[in-house]
């Protein structure tokens, strides 16, 4: 190197390069546009790297110091948006190197003793990802923790439960709910387990074969924080491995994708209950738009625009996992594709959990300190729908099971009672008694409780099932667990 700065990308690699890079390969294989959101991970692990350099005596006191007061300097130029990216220089790491060794000379150049960016880029990816990982499990706990608000208000409200988009039987919109609360609670469980993958250290692998100073890596993982629930040190095992190895950002856009498809799923279920058809739930105006021609219309865009984005996200998976496929070790530059995916995916879940947050629990009012514009629950609507469709029918059967029936039996008798109640367009428990025991002798009075819709939903009052107890008990469960 000529200069104290790299101000061009080929004066970083040597003097054996004959020719500068044309305009279209700078563009094409510079990554600085997307990859400059790492800097405050590039910046800590340059920090902790530099640290055990010292405290292993192969760069001296005064170049660590040097490189601290360089690095404070390039995180108050970057946090202020002073500072030059250079496309030129390729991407995050040799653009910080760059602006270190202008402002601090030697020192500046001396970081890069026992690394190499493949294991660099490696372990700012992690630890942004960590990072990342941390806050979405945060808006984990906020949508869920709205999700159960909201079921705390409804536990006695009855809507139809479909299997097939047919009704089947009366559940409790609460438990309905909480259906969508186990889903997010594997997610956060998902995520528990990338975040340990992903909190690895691969730093000191160097390139690819490891290096010849005597590096001490637990320290940096410790520095760092990647050490296990007991404190342990994590570091990559093996140099090759720990620079090309991308399944953890794979696995976490798998966890991504998951959650995603949960809030897709979600997303159905109220467009399809906001609809006028069903008219079972309101959500708040501004998550939604009207028509630029049809005066009437109110569009639930933000679940349409979440159910789509669940494609785009599982489009970065798709993209990643062949990313990996058939590279062969150690580093290769198709690694560098890797980034706009995952961030994208980062971004994206972060917004749609954030935004589905909000629609579903409302808005903190500070005066009132209670919080607004949530989901608009229409209990009438529910339960006028969950009276059609025959949906205690199942009851009936198991009325008939008590009494004595073999189950196949009860199940064709109640098959004749539907058809009868169709003919006279009327639910079964409208049906009269003498009409009931046409069907079968041993019906007596009691069979109307079975057949209301409430003492439908009371009978299921087995672990997991609809029965408000038992929805109530999952509830406070729900709530210590998100305490
Ligand atoms: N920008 C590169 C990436 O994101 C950094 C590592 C480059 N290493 C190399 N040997 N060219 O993967």
């Amino acid at each position: 190197m000529s200069t104290n700065q790299l101000d061009k990308k080929s004066e970083a690699w040597s003097a054996l390069f004959s020719e500068p890079m044309s305009e279209l390969v700078k563009r094409y294989t510079a990554s600085v546009f997307f990859d400059k959101r790492l800097w405050l991970a590039d910046i800590t692990g340059s920090l902790a790297h530099a640290e055990m350099l010292a405290a292993q005596g192969i760069i001296g006191a005064d170049d660590r110091a040097a490189i601290e007061r360089g690095m404070a300097q390039i995180r108050s130029e970057i946090e202020a948006g002073t500072f030059e990216w250079k496309l030129d220089l390729e991407d995050v790491h040799l653009n910080i190197e760059a602006r270190l060794t202008q402002l601090v000379g030697d020192a500046g150049k001396r970081l890069h003793t026992g690394r190499s960016r493949n294991d660099q880029v490696a372990t700012d990816v992690r630890l942004w990802l960590r990072s990342e990982i941390d806050l979405i499990s945060d808006l984990l706990v906020e949508l869920q923790t709205a999700l159960v608000d909201v079921a705390e208000q409804n536990v006695e409200v009855i809507l139809p439960g479909f299997t097939h988009l047919q009704v089947a039987q009366p559940v409790s919109f609460a438990h309905h709910l909480l259906a969508y609360v186990e889903m997010f609670a594997r997610d956060a469980e998902r995520l528990a387990d990338v975040r340990r993958r992903t909190n690895r250290l691969p730093l000191g692998s160097a390139a690819l074969a490891g290096t010849t100073y005597p590096l001490d890596r637990e320290r940096v993982a410790v520095t760092l924080g990647m050490v296990d629930e007991q404190g342990n040190p994590q570091v990559c095992q093996n140099s090759l491995d720990g620079v090309s190895d991308r399944d953890f950002a794979i696995e976490f856009t798998a966890a991504a994708s998951l959650c995603m498809v949960h809030i897709s799923r979600f997303s159905e279920e109220l467009i399809l209950w906001m609809s006028q058809n069903f008219g079972f739930v309101k959500i708040a105006d501004r998550f939604t738009t009207g028509s630029s021609i049809m005066p009437q219309k109110k569009n639930p865009d933000v679940p349409e625009l979440a159910r789509g984005k669940t494609g785009r996200v599982v489009g970065h998976l798709m993209g990643l996992i062949t990313l990996m496929k058939g590279q062969p070790l150690a580093y290769n530059k198709d690694n560098q594709e890797d980034k706009e995916p995952l961030f994208d995916t980062v971004d994206t879940l972060k917004d749609t959990l954030r935004i589905f947050a909000e629609m579903v629990g409302g808005q903190l009012n500070p005066a009132t300190g209670v919080k607004e514009g949530g989901i608009t629950v229409n209990a009438l609507a529910m339960e006028e729908a969950a009276k059609k469709g025959y949906a205690t029918a199942t009851d009936l059967a198991d009325y008939l099971v008590k009494k004595g029936l073999p189950f196949r039996d009860a199940h064709e008798t109640v098959a004749h009672a539907v058809k009868a109640a169709t003919s006279h367009a009327c639910d079964l428990s409208e049906l009269p008694l003498a009409v009931l025991q046409g069907f079968n002798a041993s019906i007596e009075k009691d069979v109307y409780e079975c057949l209301s819709l409430r003492g439908s939903l009371n009978a299921r009052n087995t672990l997991g099932g609809t029965a408000p107890a038992q929805v109530l008990s999952q509830i406070a469960r729900h709530r210590t667990r998100l305490a």
